[in-house]
């Protein structure tokens, strides 16, 4: 059983159809119910298990909501892939302090959240994966992306601190870091790089799935991937 957050598009989508492709349960959290619906017409198709719960990661009784459902409906959660997310652009001087605190809200509060959510569950269960979607702008200075790179630099922290703090509660904490994915995350960029050179979402799931499915006693902890041609 499976949480994606940011599962109606982009990579979260990606992900949430990897999952029930292997068999997996998936609750799908976002907060535009539509995108949500139409990812779990997909999964019920190919006779997936899919769980749609419109959800805003910025907000604890949001969150809780969700695990809550998510406990009634499953009784567990063996994994949580964070994805719930999204990205300004312009150089610090030009930032407003409420792009600022968006970024910081979605990005690291909505991940911390999630992911303190779901620890009691994995705890008692003396199992789970946690896969948190950063990206390279956390390894790599970008200019012009500042408050993108402190919300996405906390979010390593946190992920390389709970990774140690799950270790003796066999709860295996990663992650997963792409370069440039062409996701609707670029649409509102003024002058992106070529699109057609990105990494496509599905690699990113493919990524994430091989995360996830290696034998409880491994655990891939750190994993850049960047399109071939080298750009972010
Ligand atoms: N695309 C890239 O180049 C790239 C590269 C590296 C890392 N990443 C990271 O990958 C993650 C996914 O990005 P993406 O490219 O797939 O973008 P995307 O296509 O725009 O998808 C973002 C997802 O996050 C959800 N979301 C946004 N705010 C939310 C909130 N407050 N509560 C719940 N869900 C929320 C969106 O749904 P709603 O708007 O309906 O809530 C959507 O499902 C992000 O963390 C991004 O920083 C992206």
């Amino acid at each position: 059983m499976a949480i994606v957050t940011g599962g109606g598009r982009g990579i979260g989508r990606a992900a949430a159809l990897a999952f029930a492709r292997e068999g997996a349960a998936v609750a799908l959290a976002a907060r535009t119910a539509s995108e949500l619906d139409a990812v779990a017409a997909e999964i019920q198709r190919s006779a997936g298990r899919p769980l749609a719960v419109p959800t805003d990661v910025t907000q604890e009784s949001s969150v809780a909501a969700l695990v809550d459902k998510v406990l009634a409906e499953f009784g567990k959660v063996d994994i949580l892939l964070t994805a719930a997310g999204a990205a300004t652009f312009g150089n610090l001087v030009d930032t407003k302090t409420e792009e600022w605190d968006r970024m910081l809200a979605v990005n690291l509060r909505g991940v911390f959240l999630t992911c303190r959510a779901v620890l009691p569950p994995m705890m008692r269960q003396r199992r789970g994966t946690i896969i948190n979607i950063v990206s390279v702008a956390a390894k790599r200075a970008i200019p012009g992306g500042g408050a993108y790179a402190a919300s996405k630099h906390g979010v390593l922290g946190l992920t390389q601190v709970l990774a140690e703090e799950m270790r003796p509660h066999g709860i295996r904490v990663g992650g997963l870091y792409p370069g440039a994915v062409d996701t609707s995350l670029w649409d509102a960029v003024p002058d992106p790089p070529e699109r057609s050179r990105m990494l496509r979402p599905e690699d990113v799931a493919e990524a994430a799935l091989l995360m996830a499915s290696l034998p409880p006693g491994a655990s891939l902890e750190d994993v850049t991937l960047l399109p071939a041609g080298g750009i972010l």
